[in-house]
């Protein structure tokens, strides 16, 4: 029996397409917004959709600040089975193809909620860490910071060895400020840009979510890959995809590389 020959159907195809066009014609001045959808197939789950953290978590209780500072050992109980997922993950397709983007000169940079440094692991080199880093703890007593080694077998929660404090994750949590340089850096870069492409992320989140919306208004385009419809969707989104990032980004990376003659 011949092999089975799997069509997209034609509305997507010309989606990839227009999405191609797009990236190309904008001459590298592309920025892309990535949020957890992009890390799920590297076995990190997402906060929101089904199988969502925040289904077992409620946010309130444990990304707010000031529960953290009321409860630190509650909070470290969630925090310590994340970060041990993510400590074991490992880049996915996504991930690959976003830095095979920019190393090709399409993409300019990655602003990225997650804190799991999957994109830097892929081989991506300007990376905007909206959200902050789970590679170093701080401490909010004594400001002290440095890398987190492996949580496998530490002792839980970690205290800070300056002032024996309980530590927190470089990561910003609802109620704290986003870091200034990232924020100035992501903010400037969605001006910038041509076109951004935002994969994974329910636009739930601000500022984040704000970041295509300055694009929007300096006058470029707004590319949305997920599963799922979002806030952007049919509004700031020039062109909504609803489909797997990887499987979405691997077909523009092919057209864009057939348009622009290296494929
Ligand atoms: P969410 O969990 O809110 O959204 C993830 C989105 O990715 C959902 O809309 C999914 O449908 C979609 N998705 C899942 N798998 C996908 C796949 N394979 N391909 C494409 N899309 C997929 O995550 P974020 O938007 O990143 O903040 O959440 C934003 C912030 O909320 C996080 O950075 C975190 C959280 O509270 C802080 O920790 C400050």
């Amino acid at each position: 029996m011949g092999k089975e020959i799997k069509r997209y159907p034609e509305a997507l195809t010309r989606a990839f397409t227009q999405a191609a066009e797009m990236i190309v014609a904008a001459s590298g001045r592309v920025v892309c917004l990535t949020g957890a959808g992009v890390s799920v197939d590297s076995g990190i789950p997402a906060f929101r959709g089904s199988q969502g953290l925040w289904d077992r978590y409620d946010p309130l209780e444990y990304a707010e600040i000031d529960n953290f500072r009321r409860n630190p050992e509650k909070v470290w109980g969630m925090l310590a089975e994340m970060l041990i997922v993510v400590e074991r993950a490992v880049p996915n397709q996504t991930h690959k193809t976003l830095a095979e983007f920019e190393e090709k000169g399409w993409l300019q940079a990655v602003i990225t909620q997650n804190v799991d440094g999957l994109h830097q692991a892929a081989g991506a080199r300007r990376v905007i860490e909206f959200h902050g880093t789970s590679r170093n703890l701080v401490c909010l007593e004594c400001d002290w910071s440095w890398p987190r080694f492996s949580l496998v077998d530490s002792r839980m929660p970690p205290r800070c060895r300056r002032c024996n404090a309980i530590l927190k994750p470089d990561v910003v949590f609802f109620g704290e400020q986003i870091p200034r340089p990232a924020l100035l850096e992501a903010t400037a870069a969605a001006e910038q840009a041509r076109v951004m492409l935002v994969v994974g992320t329910s636009a739930n989140v601000h500022p984040a979510a704000e970041m295509p919306v300055l694009t929007k208004k300096a006058g470029g385009r707004v590319i949305e890959i997920n599963l799922e419809p979002t806030p952007l969707s049919g509004r700031v989104a020039d062109l909504t995809i609803l489909g797997p990032a990887a499987i979405g980004l691997s077909e523009i990376m092919q057209i864009c590389e057939r348009i622009a003659g290296h494929g």
